[in-house]
């Protein structure tokens, strides 16, 4: 595996990968929540997560402070080099480079995320970087329902814009959305994420919103932002960059809890609705035909125009996975009054998004390659990232993380199959780099490599078993390529 993108010294300049290159770090984002902190200083303004976490949701943590990230991206750094990373993935938060998400550019947003890149580049890191993580300015939320109205899409061009201009010259990697899929039903139908919409009546206190309709109007509304980003970097960015630009989707791999023909069908059903939904557009320009049929008049239509502009928008798609769960047919969903996206996919799932984070994951590297070659065989073999991938554990405890150096190794081993079948997956991002700020379970769960002390003020980083493991991983890789 050779490196992907990489700082040329010599010239100065970034060299774009070639068709057989690899990048492989693990990621860490920049949303305030997460890593950054520093929420409320240098003029950054509230974004949806913001709201979402003050008013109690993640058992009240908030991401004020998180890791810190604003004030010790240079230490962060360091670490980076020390574990041999050859890139970082990270958000911008859009509130902090542009204030109420319209107008003008926040300076000090703008020298924070100068002064990252050049230090990771500096560093022979490359910047992978997302544009939306669950952030949009609480501002635009307020002004007009945020990602639930078509005004969205023009100023998520202008943020769009504002970052390929400023940063473009040293950023080839660019993901519009992260998790176009599962924002769209965590944050409007199931209302586990911001901005906490939910309407259904199988969830208790929950009537902000209206489940039925809004995660196909918010996921619409994203896709129809993405496709119009992606038109302005075609046309006024690529030829003078040469960076690419995806859309991130979470993926879980789906099997059949029977080998009933009704499960069977089910799966490819739950499938159509969760990677279907947003990569048939991506890919073929309309919803899958199930999608369309079973959300009916609530799902929105791409004009011609639109699907036209859509169709091929993507240059890589990111791909998120952690787990594999079990389907079973469950048509009695379908007689359900106030129907939603997840009693239109007419399954039982096994778990539900508000379980997704055990204690463990179990380690099933076979999904990881399940969902690699499914995106192969359905979509003609795009070339992909994987995004995010990682074990989770309780946090605190021990630096003693056997489990996360099981799950990666085996992880990393299912994308190699994968990648020996065929499949055109680019890179590898672990998630994540440091523990900071989970959006489900706030400072209680741990996904990183290193762990954070939150009781001490330095919030001082320490290695755990995983992290050593794939430090050695990695330079064995760079030696021996
Ligand atoms: C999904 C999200 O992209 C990320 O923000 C989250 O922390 C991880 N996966 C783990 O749940």
């Amino acid at each position: 595996l050779k490196g992907l993108s990489h700082w040329d010294s010599a010239t100065k300049q970034l060299v774009p990968p070639n068709e057989h290159s690899f990048a492989q770090g693990p990621l860490q984002l920049g949303l305030g929540h997460q890593y950054e902190g520093a929420a409320f200083e240098d003029g950054r303004t509230p974004s949806i997560w913001d709201t979402f976490a003050h008013s109690g949701h993640t058992g009240g943590a908030t991401g004020d402070v998180a890791c810190d990230g604003y004030h010790k991206y240079k230490e962060d750094t360091g670490l980076m080099v020390d574990t041999h990373l050859e890139a970082f993935r990270f958000s911008i938060s859009w509130s902090r480079l542009i204030p109420n998400g319209r107008g003008p550019i926040n300076p000090k947003g703008l020298e924070y995320y100068n002064n990252l890149i050049n230090e990771l580049i500096n560093h022979g890191i490359q910047p992978h970087v997302t544009l939306h993580h669950i952030d949009l300015p609480q501002a635009l939320d307020d002004e007009y329902g945020g990602w639930l109205s078509r005004k969205i899409v023009k100023d998520f061009v202008v943020y769009a814009d504002t970052c390929f201009r400023e940063f473009g010259d040293r950023v080839l990697h660019w993901t519009t959305i992260n998790e176009a899929n599962i924002f769209s039903v965590g944050g409007y139908d199931e209302g586990v994420i911001a901005p906490g919409h939910c309407s259904r009546p199988v969830r208790k206190n929950c009537s902000k919103g209206n489940s039925s309709i809004e995660p196909y109007i918010a996921g619409h509304n994203i896709l129809l932002a993405h496709s119009a980003v992606a038109e302005l970097y075609k046309k006024k960015y690529k030829s003078t960059q040469n960076g690419f630009l995806g859309l991130n989707i979470y993926t879980f791999w789906l099997i059949p809890y029977t080998n009933s023909t009704e499960d069977v069908i089910a799966t490819q059903r739950a499938i159509d609705f969760y990677i279907g939904w947003m990569v048939d557009p991506l890919i073929y320009g309309d919803y899958p035909d199930i999608v369309k049929k079973n959300a009916g008049k609530r799902i929105p239509s791409f004009t011609k125009y639109e699907s036209k502009q859509i169709k091929g928008s993507v240059d890589f798609l990111g791909v998120n996975h952690y787990t594999t769960l079990y389907v079973k047919d469950n048509p009695s969903a379908l007689q359900m009054d106030n129907r939603d996206f997840d009693s239109d996919i007419a399954v039982e799932i096994k778990v539900k998004l508000g379980d997704l984070l055990p204690d463990e994951y179990a380690i099933m590297p076979w999904g990881l390659y399940g969902v690699l070659e499914y995106l192969k065989q359905a979509y003609g073999n795009p070339p992909i990232y994987v995004h995010e991938n990682g074990q989770v554990t309780r946090r605190g405890g021990t630096l003693y993380d056997k489990s996360r150096v099981e799950y990666l190794h085996a992880y990393i081993g299912g994308m190699l199959d994968a990648i020996r079948n065929g499949s055109s997956t680019r890179g590898y991002f672990a998630w994540t780099f440091l523990d900071c700020l989970e959006l489900l379970d706030g400072y209680n769960t741990s996904f990183g490599l290193y762990y954070v002390d939150l009781d001490d003020k330095n919030l001082t980083r320490y290695p755990k078993l995983s992290a050593h493991w794939y430090s050695h991983f990695l330079k064995g890789k760079s030696t021996s390529s």
